[in-house]
């Protein structure tokens, strides 16, 4: 298989090389009084030429956000995160940076808020605190020791306030869980230890439990000192396995339960307790890092399953939830942790459609009803490429669903992009509002709604 560094530099893949600033936005629809802050997401944007070599991983991280208040779309801006490889090419002095981190990091994967700051991630680095504006502040530790940094989707107890997060390494134990208070202080590290130097994207939370992936995805030494930009491969050798550590207890108490089949997942849904069963809800790669270039990061349909641990038996029961193709669940935040009803994930998410390439790349937004056990599907239309959508509640005692799905939309025809902001019951209905940006968001990773009072 050829290198995928032309797909990561084609179409909606593409790089765009000006930082903007736009007030006026023109508005389709109407939106919702109650959305009252900011939608930010991140995703790579190398900076100046993109060597052959080039992997959608490993690309500068560039913020674009939309700030909304009061029925208006204030402004749309985009701002490279100032890493070191940034502030380098622009000419601008480095931003502080904390100790930590096995990488300086690019701050390309998610972006979160916690402390009442937001926090742009990658894996293996630390985080850079971003200002409301998209500024980057600097890199930060939580006043603690993270020498593998922190993984770019923490979990977070809406009840307490705190910060879940997992970091690996390339030496033993390869996996270590830092507890982030509500105030932003690391305040706990568990090493846990799993069977080799796996690449650990995310993780799960539950009330009660933290569930670690142990999955065949490895670093491989070989192929970085070859200088490989992801130096990780598949090994089919290598026993898939899940972990569930107590929350308050250590890493020598994870429960470890193999998996039947090897596989890959870069994102769960969610995850919760259901007596002495955890149940996760997420989307299965059969295969990733399996080529010749150790480039694609995935092969085969990655579909939605629910895998139910049994702690007792030690078993996983691996139930197919919807055998589309389709990746970037997302659900309610408020009830994270806890159990769930419905789910939304972005249909056919192949690499050629998520970047516009070619005149049939389509995509869909999927909302799954994991009680009664349906899904809806909602093509975004004609020459529309969506991205991760996330869900906003409609206020704050609304109930799950119930409330809006936000996201970025590439449009090919304008060569622009929307954010997008859907009713979740009305979901094959027209969009609630479409705020026309005149640039282009390149396909991204995460992104988060922020609502203006978590903003300190
Ligand atoms: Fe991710």
């Amino acid at each position: 298989m050829a290198s995928q560094a032309y797909t990561f530099l084609q179409g909606n893949f593409a790089p765009v090389d000006q930082e903007v600033t736009v007030t006026e936005l023109r508005v389709e629809g109407s939106i919702p009084d109650s959305l009252q802050g900011r939608y930010v997401r991140t995703g790579p944007n190398p900076i100046g030429a993109a060597g052959a070599n080039y992997h959608w991983f490993a690309g500068s991280g560039m913020l674009h956000g939309v700030r909304l208040d009061g029925g208006r779309a204030l402004w749309y801006r985009n701002r490279w995160v100032r890493s070191p490889e940034v502030t380098a090419a622009l000419g601008e002095p480095a931003v502080p940076l904390a100790d930590g981190g096995i990488f300086p990091g690019l701050g390309n994967t998610n972006i979160v808020q916690h402390a009442g700051s937001l926090w742009a991630l990658m894996e293996t680095s630390l985080p850079y605190e971003i200002s409301p504006e998209l500024d980057t502040l600097r890199s930060w530790n939580f006043g603690g020791e993270l020498p593998w940094g922190i993984n770019a989707h923490p979990k977070f107890d809406p009840a307490k306030g705190e910060m879940h997060v997992l970091a690996y390494g390339f030496a033993e134990p390869y996996v270590l869980y830092h507890l982030i208070d509500a105030s932003g202080q690391l305040v706990r590290t568990e090493p846990i230890a799993v069977g080799g130097p796996v690449m650990v994207h995310d993780m799960g939370l539950t009330e009660s439990k933290v569930v670690v992936f142990d999955l065949p995805v490895l670093f491989n030494l070989e192929l970085a000192m070859a200088g490989t930009p992801l130096p990780f491969a598949w090994d089919p050798t290598y026993t898939p396995r899940i972990g569930v550590m107590p929350r308050t207890g250590t890493g020598a108490d994870t429960v470890w339960v193999e998996l039947d089949d090897p596989c890959y997942v870069y994102h769960p849904l969610n995850a919760y307790d259901d007596g002495d069963q955890v149940v996760i809800d997420l989307v299965v790669h059969p295969r990733a890092f399996d080529d010749d270039e150790f480039h694609d990061p995935s092969q085969g349909t990655p579909t939605l399953h629910r895998w139910t641990v049994d702690l007792v038996a030690g078993r996983v029961n691996d139930e197919v939830i919807d055998d589309r193709g389709q990746e970037f669940p997302r659900g309610d935040e408020r009830i994270a942790s806890k159990r769930h009803r419905y789910g939304y994930s972005l249909a056919n998410s192949s690499l050629e459609a998520l970047g516009g390439i070619g005149a049939n790349a389509t995509t869909s937004l999927l909302k799954h009803d994991l009680e009664i056990g349906t899904t809806i599907e909602r093509p975004f239309g004609p020459g529309l490429i969506g991205s991760e959508f996330v869900f906003v509640p409609a206020g704050e005692s609304a109930g799950e669903d119930e409330g809006y799905l936000m996201g970025f939309a590439y449009d090919k025809v304008r060569d622009a992009s929307d954010l997008l902001i859907l009713d979740a019951h009305d979901f094959g209905g027209p969009p609630v509002a479409s705020v026309h940006l005149p640039v282009r968001v390149p396909q991204g990773f995460h992104g988060n709604w922020i609502p203006d009072q978590l903003l300190s």
